[in-house]
């Protein structure tokens, strides 16, 4: 352990650390629920998710008689909604394994649902002192440029060399103040882009500042191309409802719903075909469909979406709700979905 290391960097973070909500408590399931949304989104975005969740859900056990819905609706822009399902079933799953409170203990935290190494150790530290690094994007850069670690962050290798890293500089004392003041420095000093290497305390003895090559870390391996596919959308709609479907796909949007989707092959800005509730109608077309492009971690999306104008919205065929459009709102969509309703004016 490097106690001149971490010594220095407590007494930077102690005075220079935001107040964030989430550092004033040793309550694990605030820490729990602050960790699961800043791994969506930066610290601004995240505050207004984290205390809407916890105004809805002030206990665990409120947490857990939730409904998916209402849970995924109080998500709705973070993304990764899967986090938002893993959510639900970790709270549950604390109460049955548990009885409601989170164990001090890493193994048993693993054990959880949505619970990894990196969750793992923040709530270890940050709730009950437990020495655990808490290595994430901010820390691997920190490290990674203080260091001049050229070893890719995105390997199983780097992985292993950082956590190695990280556990040998903490101060097992301070294990909750190290970890903050780790993840502070990375993203108020050693941002990405512009650091601010002369408010750093460490710019002295950083090895990518003194041979210049801030810019070069971390380090990264290949990046993997994303999948394209092409999407269109149908709001079929008779003015006052559309229809609707929940999502049951085992995919990154299960539990969310949609509009009636036919995905095809190839790029191409005619509908291919039409849902099945307006084929009894005549439709009529707006003449151009509303193009979005959506990037996801592993794919991107081209998206076309049509309004489809009915005569009047009947009662739906197999898997689809007829809503009316200003009741929308009270259901959990992708993103995608939510920009096109906001450009509709719905
Ligand atoms: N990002 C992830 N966890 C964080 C925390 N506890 N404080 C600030 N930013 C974070």
């Amino acid at each position: 352990m490097d106690q001149e290391f971490s010594k220095n960097l407590r007494q930077w973070y102690r005075k220079n650390g935001r107040k964030l909500p989430w550092r004033g408590t040793k309550e694990a399931y605030k820490i729990w629920l602050s960790e699961i949304i800043l791994q969506q989104t930066r610290v601004n975005q995240g505050l207004p998710y984290y205390e809407k969740f916890l105004e809805n859900f002030p206990s665990i056990n409120k947490l857990a008689e939730a409904s998916e819905d209402q849970i995924l609706r109080l998500w709705q822009g973070l993304g990764y909604y899967s986090r938002a399902r893993n959510l639900h079933a970790a709270a549950k799953q604390v109460i049955i394994d548990f009885k409601g409170e989170f164990p001090a203990d890493f193994k048993k935290l693993k054990s959880i649902k949505g619970i990894g190494d990196y969750t793992a150790s923040a709530i270890a530290s940050f709730a009950f002192d437990l020495p655990h690094p808490v290595v994430d994007g901010n820390v691997y850069r920190f490290l990674s440029r203080f260091f001049g670690m050229d070893i890719p962050i995105d390997s199983s290798l780097g992985k292993k060399a950082f956590d190695d890293l990280a556990l040998e500089l903490m101060d097992g004392q301070h294990a909750a103040e190290h970890n903050q003041a780790m993840m502070e420095i990375g993203s108020l000093v050693c941002k990405p882009i512009s650091p601010n290497c002369d408010e750093c305390p460490f710019s002295m003895a950083c090895h990518a500042f003194i041979y210049n090559k801030v810019s070069d870390y971390p380090v990264k391996g290949k990046k993997l191309t994303a999948k394209k596919r092409y999407f269109h959308y149908f709001l079929v709609t008779d003015g006052i409802a559309t229809y609707i479907r929940r999502r049951n796909e085992k995919d990154i949007w299960q539990g969310l719903y949609e509009l009636p989707l036919v995905e095809v092959s190839e790029c191409s800005d005619f509908p291919p075909a039409i849902p099945e509730m307006a084929k009894i109608h005549q439709p009529t077309f707006n003449n151009q469909p509303v193009k979005r492009k959506h990037i996801l971690s592993h794919q991107e999306l081209y998206t076309c979406f049509w309004r489809l104008e009915i005569d009047k919205c009947l009662t739906p065929n197999d898997g689809y709700l007829r809503v009316k459009l200003t009741d929308l709102s009270t259901y959990a969509f992708p993103q995608l979905i939510v920009k096109y309703f906001e450009h509709e004016g719905l």
